[in-house]
């Protein structure tokens, strides 16, 4: 069975080719670390990083190459900017469909004293602008907001939350997790002044690569969360305060970085605007089936309805059978692969009335055709028609896996309450 991978909003599958290819060159062939080393390997690892920084000071119109700073991923991201820039006192503005890569770190500097409010969002995600300023005190130091929903795909309006930000007086930090390398995100005409993005999405680089720009005057007020050896000014034990070495302790992902390299100079070739428009165009055409699903009360679409300021990334739940049985049929029977439960983001589904049952959630891609969209309408149509999914399972004879086959070693180890949902065992039973 042909695997159709539609969890694109997690992490994007396939890769261009030439990603892994520059992985595997830069690990079998230069290997080297930068900063450190005098000789040509060393300059040639230096060299990839610093175009890598180009790359991305245009893609986002950062002010200067230099504080484009490399991470592992978002999440740290957005950590290092939270923890470094927010002080006791300070209080800050959220919106209620963020991702709990910025509410987790909010939460725990709740303990030392900053303080935030979240600016509610309307049933389909998206941002109530009108009654913002009700929510700025006198000690409001910044606005974080995702530019896009990771569970229903609405986007916000950026440009116009900067202004407002400017207008008060408050550094605006964006996470792009679900929009960079698919629409623009651009620093200087949306005043933003920090910028957290993730490589392993839609910029189309390998997992554990991210990074975030900042602008001059954000970096004297972000305090470094990591420090460590940089290759430069080694006759002290003071932390460098130049850029990008402020923020870059330690040895880099530069496999990760190659990867990343090369999936940007593809960015930059293929158009982000036509990557953009395909996934649109598969997104239109997966919307318009599943209208027909929802008047036939089967399914309920979780958000906007049309592909105005959304992305490719659509929540569904099932009416007429355990979401969880759904999409481990969807995958048995299918091959399609989806996410289904919370998304990391407890808030937004308190927002789109998905709290706490979660939603299946279809991701589109650029390598998905329509021809993967037809094959996604199809099954669902098939497996919500056949009512509950214990009994369609029974009518088929298919046989489902174990629960214990499906469920990773490590975690029936650990028992860790993760948040992937696994079919009921009364109804793997039948
Ligand atoms: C809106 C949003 N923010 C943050 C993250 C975290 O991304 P990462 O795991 O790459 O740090 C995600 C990932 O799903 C996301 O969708």
């Amino acid at each position: 069975m042909r695997k159709i991978y539609l969890d694109n909003a997690c992490t994007s599958f396939p890769k261009p080719r030439r990603v892994s290819d520059a992985v595997y060159e830069y690990m079998t062939r230069i290997g080297s670390n930068i900063n450190r080393g005098c000789y040509m390997d060393a300059y040639s690892a230096e060299e990839m990083v610093f175009d890598t920084r180009q790359l991305l000071c245009e893609l986002f119109h950062g002010q200067d190459l230099k504080n484009v700073v490399f991470t592992k991923n978002v999440t740290e991201s957005l950590n290092v900017i939270l923890r470094g820039f927010l002080r006791p006192g300070d209080h800050v503005l959220v919106s209620s469909m963020e991702h709990n890569a910025v509410m987790r770190p909010l939460v725990q500097l709740q303990a030392a004293g900053v303080r935030f409010s979240r600016i509610p969002c309307g049933g389909d995600g998206s941002l109530q602008t009108a009654g913002m300023e009700a929510f700025l005190e006198e000690n409001t130091k910044a606005l974080v907001l995702t530019h896009a929903s990771n569970v229903c795909g609405t986007m916000m309006p950026i440009k116009e939350a900067g202004a407002f930000c400017r207008k008060h007086g408050l550094a605006f930090i964006v996470d792009s997790a679900q929009t960079a390398g698919v629409f623009p995100v651009d620093m200087e005409e949306c005043s933003i002044d920090a910028l957290a993005f993730t490589g392993h999405k839609g910029l189309l680089g390998p997992q554990g690569t991210g990074g975030f720009l900042l602008k001059e005057d954000m970096i004297r007020q972000v305090e470094p969360l990591i420090c460590g050896g940089t290759g430069s000014l080694s006759h002290t034990e003071e932390t460098p305060s130049f850029m990008p070495d402020r923020y870059e302790a330690g040895t880099m992902n530069l496999p990760g970085i190659a990867g990343l390299h090369e999936s940007l100079l593809f960015l930059k070739e293929t158009g982000t605007d036509r990557i953009r428009r395909h996934e649109l165009l598969l997104t239109e055409q997966f919307l318009k089936g599943l209208q027909k699903l929802e008047e036939k009360k089967r399914i309920r679409i979780i958000g906007k309805k049309d592909t105005e300021n959304r992305t490719g990334v659509v929540s569904i739940q099932t009416l007429s059978m355990d979401q969880a049985e759904a999409s481990a049929l969807l995958e048995e029977r299918y091959g399609i692969l989806t996410r289904v439960g919370l998304h990391c983001a407890p808030s937004a589904h308190k927002t789109l009335g998905t709290y706490p049952e979660g939603t299946i959630r279809f991701s589109f891609g650029f390598y998905n055709t329509q021809e993967d969209v037809d094959t996604a309408l199809e099954a669902l149509d098939d497996l919500t028609a056949a009512g509950p999914a214990c009994c369609a399972a029974c009518k088929a004879s298919l046989p489902l896996r174990s629960t214990a086959s499906t469920l990773p070693l490590r975690s029936v180890l650990n028992e860790r309450p993760l948040d992937v949902q696994r079919p009921s065992e009364t109804l793997r039973k039948h």
